[in-house]
C-alpha cells in the first residue's frame, strides 16, 4: 500500500530551490505540515512566518533526528547541498555536507519507516568521456568536481537503499535553475540568474563564462512542478529512481544576453571567464529527459523567451520598489 505523505521536512529550505519549494508544499499540504530547515542563513520573513522553521546541520544526524521525532516526519525533500563552485573551494565541506547529509537522511528514513524521500541530483554528474549533446539517461558518469562526485555517489547510494531496503526514494538531475525569489549560492550556473539582476540593476553584466558556453537550464516554476510531480508519481510506474534527467531548455550565455537585449536594448555584457569555465565546459550542452517524460509525464512549460519576459517583469517591479536584492 502506498504510504501517505503527511508531515514533510524540507532541508536546505533557505536555499534557491528550497525556499520556493517550501512555499509551494505549504500551499498544497498545509503550512503546519511542512517543516522548513536551514543551516545558518536567516530565513525570509515569508518562510519564517508561514510555518515551522528550525536550524539543523544535515551532517549531524542528532540535529535532524530531533526534528523528525518532534514532528513525526514521514517525507523528506532533501535540498541541502554545497554547490559546484563552493565545493571546488572547499571539497571536504562539500563531501561532508552532501554525503554525510544524504546518508543521515536515508538512515532516518529507514529508522522511522518514512513514506518517501526526494533527493535531487544535478547535471554535474557528467564530465569526461560522455557526449555533451542530448546526453542520454544511461551514460558514463565521470565528474571532474567534488560536487559532481557527491552527486554520483548520492544517486548510487539512493538506488542502493531502494533495492536493498525497499525505501521509496526519488531524484532528478536538475539543470541550472533560474529564479527571481532567492539568489543561488555558489553554483556554476549562477551567471544565468545574476545576468537578469544586473541587467535590471545596472544595464550591464560581466559574465564569468564565455559567450559560447551552452548549458541546460530550467525556470523555477518548472523545477518545482517537476519535483512535486515526481514525488507524487506512482512508485510502481518508475523504472528509474534517483537519477532522472530533467530538462527544459538549453542556451548559450550569448543567446541569453541577446534575449534580455530584446527588453533592455542598451544592455551590455562582457565576458571574463574564471575557474568556473572549466566546470561549465565539463557539463552537457543539453540532456535527453525522455525517461522522465515516459515514466512520470514530465513536460516543461517555460522556454527562454517566456522565462526572460517573466524574470524581467518581476525584477523590474522589485527595483521600482527599491527591493531588487531584498
Ligand atoms: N546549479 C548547480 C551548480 O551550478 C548545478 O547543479 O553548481
Amino acid at each position: 500500500m502506498k504510504k501517505e505523505m503527511k508531515k514533510i521536512l524540507v532541508t536546505g529550505a533557505v536555499g534557491q530551490i528550497g525556499s520556493e519549494l517550501t512555499m509551494e508544499l505549504r500551499k498544497r499540504y498545509g503550512a503546519e505540515n511542512v517543516i522548513a530547515t536551514g543551516r545558518k542563513t536567516e530565513p525570509s520573513k515569508e518562510l519564517k512566518e508561514s510555518g515551522p522553521f528550525h536550524f539543523i546541520n544535515v551532517n549531524k544526524i542528532d540535529t535532524v533526528e530531533e526534528i523528525v521525532k518532534k514532528y513525526d516526519i514521514d517525507t523528506v525533500y532533501h535540498m541541502a547541498a554545497i554547490l559546484s563552485a563552493v565545493g571546488e573551494k572547499n571539497p571536504q565541506l562539500c563531501w561532508d555536507v552532501n554525503m554525510n547529509g544524504t546518508i543521515n537522511i536515508l538512515e532516518l528514513g529507514l529508522k522511522y519507516e518514512m513514506a518517501r524521500i526526494i533527493i535531487p541530483s544535478s547535471i554535474a554528474v557528467w564530465g569526461d568521456f560522455v557526449a555533451l549533446d542530448n546526453t542520454p539517461q544511461e551514460s558514463i558518469l565521470k565528474p571532474t568536481t567534488m560536487y559532481g562526485v557527491t552527486k554520483v555517489c548520492g544517486e548510487l547510494l539512493c538506488d542502493y537503499y531502494v533495492k536493498r531496503f525497499g525505501l521509496d526514494i526519488r531524484g532528478l538531475r536538475y539543470p541550472g535553475i533560474i529564479s527571481y525569489e532567492t539568489l543561488p549560492g555558489g553554483g556554476t550556473t549562477d551567471y544565468a540568474v545574476a545576468i537578469y539582476y544586473e541587467a535590471v540593476d545596472k544595464g550591464s553584466y560581466t559574465c564569468f563564462v564565455r559567450e559560447d558556453t551552452r548549458l541546460p537550464m530550467m525556470y523555477m516554476p518548472d523545477a518545482i512542478n517537476g519535483t512535486i510531480m515526481l514525488a507524487e508519481a506512482d512508485f510502481g510506474t518508475l523504472k528509474h529512481h534517483s537519477d532522472f534527467n530533467h530538462a527544459a531548455m538549453s542556451f548559450t550565455a550569448g543567446e541569453l544576453a541577446a534575449e534580455i537585449k530584446k527588453h533592455i536594448p542598451d544592455f551590455k555584457v562582457t565576458y571574463e571567464p574564471d575557474f568556473r569555465q572549466a566546470i561549465a565546459d565539463s557539463w552537457p550542452n543539453s540532456i535527453d529527459d525522455s525517461a522522465a517524460r515516459e515514466e512520470w509525464g514530465w513536460k516543461p512549460a517555460w522556454d527562454l523567451a517566456s522565462m526572460t519576459a517573466d524574470m524581467l517583469k518581476h525584477l523590474k517591479a522589485r527595483k521600482d520598489k527599491g527591493t531588487l536584492y531584498r
